[in-house]
């Protein structure tokens, strides 16, 4: 079910490093792991499963191509996502992907304090500063493995924006944890744009319980190899989900998108989106097993990436010897020691073991390490 990243050996190759954007500003929130990518690079920066969508779907997509001269009609993908979750059509709203979800709620949701837990993926708090609301952050600690204390986020915070399984850490944080966040007057975000890379993710799901001040973010593009289409929704309390509509552009969801949104929400697709989650789990233990045997520490998690910190410097050796990180020290809460690395298959991730061994300072592959040999 995973393909191969690696098509042919990386060439040693010194390429210049996209701008670098550091620490918690504003900068460095808008950084994401398409800028680590360069020609001739191995990715493993970005989080996108599959190189191009399944036949199947990509089929299904451009046959619709006769109603593309129609403006889009998102009434049958609200229907079958609503089908899907056991929810009133009214609790669901397809959006172009879970990114304008994060702008329309920052402009249309309450609250005059909002939280956001971090490490985490940035661009919510990005879309809050742009609606001119500056967000508290609560910082998670390395410590305990990026795990959330609820006890730890203000009573006073109203409008809470947590991930899970988080990007980039990779927790996913018990159903019951989130749970204790909800409060009354407060509106709870959950960004559950990976859940369907966890094997039986929607157990975690805050979807299936009553959705009062909830508002859950699903995306299709990383499973579905979709990120150039645009596709994802939220789903929650019906009194949310109008308040996002009313900000929406008209038309904002592409036909293909919406076709998308229909096609994986049937029985099939969501039984190929749960074997490829259940190959993914299976490669990510592969993965994690070798950071252990390199004397690394993995942050336990349940997602398509794994966080580990390498030390300073080890990225950018990485990125010599062909292979694309994501670097961690645009979010909060994180520094350049770490990096999160996408779960690939086996032999990419094989290679990449070798190569980072080749990295460590102090290890042994170290000494045998090929002298990379440079060109500019
Ligand atoms: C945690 C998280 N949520 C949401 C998104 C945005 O997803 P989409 O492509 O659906 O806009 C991303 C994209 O990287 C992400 O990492």
């Amino acid at each position: 079910v995973l393909e191969a990243a690696v098509v042919a050996a990386p060439a040693l190759v010194r390429r210049p490093e996209p701008a670098p954007q550091r620490g918690g500003g504003a900068a460095g929130l808008a950084h994401h792991g398409d800028r680590e990518l360069a020609p001739g690079l191995v990715d493993l920066a970005v989080n996108v499963r599959h190189r191009r969508p399944p036949a199947w779907l990509a089929r299904r997509l451009t046959e619709g191509a006769d109603g593309w001269a129609a403006y889009p009609d998102a009434g049958p993908a609200r229907a079958a996502l609503a089908r899907r979750h056991g929810v009133p059509q009214a609790a669901v709203l397809p959006t172009a992907g879970a990114a304008e979800a994060f702008s329309l709620l920052a402009q249309a949701l309450p609250g005059r304090r909002p939280l956001v837990v971090h490490p985490q993926f940035t661009e919510p708090e990005l879309a809050l500063r742009a609606a001119g609301r500056l967000p508290e952050r609560l910082i998670l600690n390395a410590e305990n493995g990026f795990r959330l204390d609820p006890h730890r986020v203000p009573a006073e915070a109203d409008l809470v924006l947590v991930g899970s399984p988080t990007n980039p850490t990779g927790v996913l944080h018990p159903r019951a944890t989130l749970e204790a966040l909800r409060a009354p007057g407060r509106v709870l975000v959950v960004d559950e744009a990976f859940l369907d890379a966890v094997p039986g993710g929607e157990a975690h799901s805050l979807l299936g319980g009553d959705l009062d001040g909830v508002l859950v973010l699903r995306s299709l593009t990383k499973t579905w190899g979709l990120a150039g289409i645009r596709a994802g929704y939220a789903v929650g309390d019906p009194t949310l989900v109008a308040a996002l509509a009313a900000r929406q552009p008209p038309w904002s969801v592409s036909t293909p998108a919406l076709t998308a949104m229909v096609a994986t929400s049937a029985p099939g697709p969501l039984a190929e989106a749960e074997a490829g989650a259940r190959a993914l789990a299976a490669a990510r233990t592969r993965l994690v097993d070798g950071l252990v045997g390199l004397g690394l520490r993995p942050v336990p998690g349940a997602a398509p990436f794994v966080l580990v910190e390498v030390g300073t410097g080890v990225r950018e050796l990485l990125r010599e010897r062909g292979w694309a990180v994501r670097r961690a020290e645009t979010f909060p809460g994180l520094t350049d020691a770490w990096v999160r690395i996408a779960v690939r298959d086996d032999s990419t991730s094989e290679a990449f073991l070798a190569a980072l061994a080749s990295c460590l300072p102090g290890h042994p592959g170290a000494a045998s390490a090929p002298v990379p040999s440079l060109s500019i």
